[in-house]
Formats: C-alpha cells, sequence, structure tokens
C-alpha cells in the first residue's frame, strides 16, 4: 500500500528513505516543497537541493501539481514541523498548469469555491471538513451497532406522500413531450415504470417503523430529498438523514437516545479528529474576530463541542417555550419576523435560536408540540391538543433533530387519518403494524448535514456535502 503522510507522521522512522506521493501545496524559495496527499490536514515538507536540481523541473513544481518524491526522511531543520523530506529524486506526476489552476495559496472565498466543488478538496478547509464527514459517519454507525441497533435500508423510490414531511420530487419513465391521458384528461400513471405515480422519499421512517416491529432497534442513514424551494443556509434538496426507530421506547427514552448519541459521535471526532478540528477551531476563531463583537460567538468551535459533550441538553416544553417566548424582549420590542402571540404557532428558526443562543444557552430539546403543527403519526396527549413530538435545537443551526413517539393506537391513528384526509387505503401496510402486535415505539430523524455543519463550524450548508442541490443548482 501507497505510504500516506498519516501513516508517516505516526510510524515514521527518522533516516529511513521512503516515497511519497501527494499535491504540491506551495513552493517556497526554489527549495521548500509543502505536500499533501489528502490523507491528513498536515503537509509533509520536501526540501529540495536546487544546486543540483534541473531548472526545467523546478519551474514545473506549482501549487495543484500532482508529484512523487524520494529521499530521506529527517529530524526538521526549520520551524512549524518535526519531520521533514530531503528529496533525492523527484518526478513531475501530472503538471498543474498553473496559469490556469483555479486554487492559489491564498484565501479563497466560499462563494468561488462551490463553483469549483471539484477542486476545492484540494483547500485545507474542505479536506478538513470532508474528512471530518466521514469519521462521523463511522462514528454513526460504530455508534448504533455497539448499542444494538440495525442498519435498516429504507427504499428511495416510494409509493406514497403519506408523511407530508415536504414537497417530493417525481420519479417517472413517462415521455414528458407526450404524456398518457386517462378519461379525466389527467395523467394516465398506471402506463408509468411501477404503474403508479412514485417520488423521492422524504423519509424512511414509515418502513423503518416497520422493521423496529420486527428487529427491536433500526437505524436509516440515507439520502433524502426535498422539493422546498428553501433557498437558506440549512436546507438542501438532497441530504442525508439518520433515522432510528425503537420499539418498546416512549418520548424520554427517544430523548435520552438523541442526547446520548449526538454527545457520543462528537466524542467520538473530538478523540479521533483532533488536527482537523484544530485547524477548523483557528479558522473560524480568525473569521469570527472580523466580526463585530456582539456578533461573535462567546466560545471556539472546540470549547463549543466539549460543552454539547459535557451538559445536558435542556428539556422544555413547548408550552413553556412559548411563555417564554411570548415575555421576551426581542418578542415585546417586536424584533422577531414573526411575533409570538398565542400557543399553537410553530416556531421559526428566529425562535429556536433566541431559546438556545440567546435564552438557555445550551442545546435544548422542546416536547410535547400542538397536534396540527406535527405530522399525523405522533402519539396523541392525554389533553387531546399536543402530541409526543420532540425537536432538538442547536446554537447556530436551530433543528437538528425531530422526532416522536409514534401512535400506536390503531382507532386514535386511523381518526387522526381521517381527519387529515390521509387515505387508509394507501397506508395500509403502516396501519397493519398498529393491527398485529402494536407495542410504544418511537424515533427519530438528524440531518447528518447539520450535525457536520455543527462540528465543523461552517456556516452554509452546501460548504459540509460534496456536490450540493438546491434550488437551480445540480452542477457537477
Ligand atoms: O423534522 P424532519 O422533517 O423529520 C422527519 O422527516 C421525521 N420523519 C424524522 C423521524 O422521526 N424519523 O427532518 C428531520 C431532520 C431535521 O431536524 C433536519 O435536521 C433535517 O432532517 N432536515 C434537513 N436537512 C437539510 N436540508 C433539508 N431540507 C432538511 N429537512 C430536514
Ligand atoms: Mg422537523
Amino acid at each position: 500500500m501507497r505510504l500516506t503522510v498519516a501513516k508517516l507522521l505516526k510510524t515514521g522512522k527518522k533516516n529511513q528513505e521512503i516515497t511519497l506521493k501527494g499535491w504540491v501545496r506551495t513552493f517556497r524559495a526554489n527549495r521548500f516543497i509543502a505536500l499533501n496527499d489528502g490523507s491528513t490536514i498536515n503537509n509533509m515538507q520536501c526540501v529540495v537541493d536546487f544546486e543540483n536540481t534541473d531548472e526545467s523541473l523546478l519551474k514545473r513544481i506549482t501549487t495543484g501539481a500532482a508529484i512523487a518524491v524520494k529521499g530521506i526522511l529527517i529530524e526538521s531543520q526549520g520551524k512549524g514541523q518535526l519531520l521533514e523530506i530531503k528529496v533525492s529524486h523527484l518526478e513531475i506526476l501530472g503538471d498543474s498548469n498553473a496559469d490556469q489552476y483555479p486554487i492559489q495559496p491564498k484565501k479563497h472565498s466560499f462563494e468561488f469555491l462551490r463553483e469549483n466543488a471539484h477542486l476545492r478538496i484540494r483547500t485545507s478547509t474542505f479536506s478538513a471538513v470532508m474528512r471530518l464527514r466521514s469519521a462521523l459517519s463511522f462514528a454513526v454507525h460504530k455508534y448504533f451497532t455497539e448499542n444494538g441497533f440495525y442498519n435498516f435500508h429504507a427504499p428511495i423510490i416510494t409509493g406514497s406522500d403519506a408523511e407530508g414531511a415536504g414537497e417530493m420530487f417525481a420519479v417517472t419513465n413517462l415521455n414528458l413531450e407526450n404524456l398518457p391521458k386517462d378519461e379525466d384528461k389527467k395523467i394516465d400513471y398506471s402506463q408509468d415504470f411501477f404503474g403508479k405515480q412514485t417520488n423521492l422519499t422524504v423519509s424512511g421512517q414509515l418502513e423503518a417503523e416497520t422493521y423496529a416491529m420486527g428487529l427491536g432497534k433500526v437505524y436509516t442513514f440515507g439520502p433524502t430529498f426535498r422539493a422546498e424551494k428553501s433557498n437558506t443556509t440549512r436546507h438542501l434538496a438532497e441530504f442525508w438523514m439518520i433515522e432510528p426507530e425503537v420499539a418498546f421506547c416512549d418520548l424520554d427514552g427517544n430523548m435520552d437516545l438523541a442526547e446520548d448519541f449526538i454527545q457520543e459521535v462528537i466524542r467520538y471526532i473530538l478523540i479521533n479528529c483532533k488536527d482537523d478540528l484544530a485547524f477548523l477551531d483557528q479558522r473560524l476563531t480568525k473569521e469570527e474576530s472580523t466580526k463585530p463583537t456582539i456578533e461573535r460567538s462567546a466560545m471556539s468551535l472546540l470549547k463549543k463541542l466539549q460543552f454539547v459533550t459535557e451538559n445536558s441538553f435542556k428539556r422544555v416544553s413547548y408550552t413553556e417555550a412559548i411563555t417564554i417566548l411570548r415575555n421576551c424582549k426581542p418578542n415585546k420590542k417586536k424584533k422577531f419576523q414573526y411575533i409570538i402571540d398565542k400557543w399553537g404557532v410553530d416556531l421559526q428558526s428566529e425562535h429556536e435560536r433566541f431559546l438556545v443562543e440567546k435564552h438557555f444557552k445550551c442545546p435544548v430539546i422542546l416536547f410535547d408540540y400542538p397536534a396540527n403543527i406535527k405530522a399525523f403519526y405522533m402519539r396523541m396527549n392525554e389533553d387531546g391538543k399536543t402530541v409526543r413530538a420532540m425537536d432538538v435545537l442547536f446554537p447556530g443551526i436551530g433543528e437538528i433533530v425531530g422526532g416522536s413517539q409514534r401512535e400506536e393506537r390503531l382507532e386514535v391513528l386511523k381518526e387522526k387519518m381521517k381527519a387529515l384526509d390521509i387515505d387508509e387505503k394507501e397506508l395500509w401496510w403502516y396501519l397493519d403494524t398498529r393491527k398485529f402486535g402494536t407495542a410504544v415505539h418511537s424515533g427519530f430523524g438528524l440531518g447528518f448535514e447539520r450535525l457536520v455543519l455543527f462540528t465543523t463550524g461552517m456556516s452554509n450548508i452546501r460548504d459540509v456535502i460534496p456536490y450540493p442541490r438546491s434550488p437551480q443548482n445540480a452542477d457537477f
């Protein structure tokens, strides 16, 4: 296997002869190459003896070029690194065409890098973010596997829009130029590939529930699609969602799970991704220092991550939250875009962030929401007005998790569906779980990119997924 910088920094022995391959980050004084191979945020300093090196070769050592170096690993003579390579042989594997290469050793705006999403992975920031994304993904599977959950692959093409979680993308192989019509001049989906109308999934929850009723504890981790025209820094049209579903678990157990899960995956990266986190911590601190003092975050990235793992999330009912919000300064002074004037209204991200960032100053779990602003499957409380819903709210993010205890009582569920005009026939299989051995159960959905956003300190969700899909944008 090819030797990597990461491996070398861990186990490399001095005076050993080695070969490394990677890309030139910078080339200073015709002598010092900072080589990066993606295995770590750290570059390996490669020192060339320019007196004995062909000048035409030196000219080709430019930012972005792919090179192979052979040499001896020695203790570094300079500051900033412990080890360096005294190069005896250098080969250019691929020229970078420096006059055209968009990624230069200077600060590029994230907008510019989004337009060059195929090359941005060669910057320190994006490589750190994407290595963290990968580590978090591993930590998610590790957490659930170690806690007795089975990974469930939910279907991506679905035949029902029952969840009502958002606008859907249609899946069809009908000829769009010449759609077949039925007698009522409506599109005849019986002639479509699946013989019915189908869409990309907005959530694997309903299917995961059926599996939880057999395997006990399951989780999905897959692509999710929503065709909302939400052009925000928190929304994507294609994102990855993690959805655990647990039999014999009530809302309290669900809140415990969400909290423990988030804390544990963050602990994992704090232990295993120190270099990337240290880099992102510094990046954010630098960025924050350009902001006016009142807008600056009170904690550095690392402090924030530690804080989340060390403090329990504050659990607050929707009703309590409404009281706090009605009486808070920004509401009274009409600083909120949406004024909170009565119980029952849906909370906007400005309210969620006020609760987390200004009022409680810690992650918050809101629970027991009004039934009519939540999905049909959430369990009705005794009061007949609220359901056993929960949202986990995070600083800088707002909602990171949405979940609930599910309505396990067949008659109550049927009644709810009737009231909302949801066709029982379409969800016959879902209702069967309530007919055959129904049980209390709960689950939630965590937007993976929102977790990556929080843990990397980035501010736009389009910068934490390799190729973001959003309204008017599906390049690459
Ligand atoms: O709150 P949501 O819509 O919940 C569900 O879909 C449930 N079926 C989950 C469940 O109980 N199994 O979405 C869950 C989470 C949100 O809290 C948010 O983190 C993320 O998914 N999310 C998005 N992330 C990025 N872009 C979008 N457009 C998102 N919509 C939701
Ligand atoms: Mg939600």
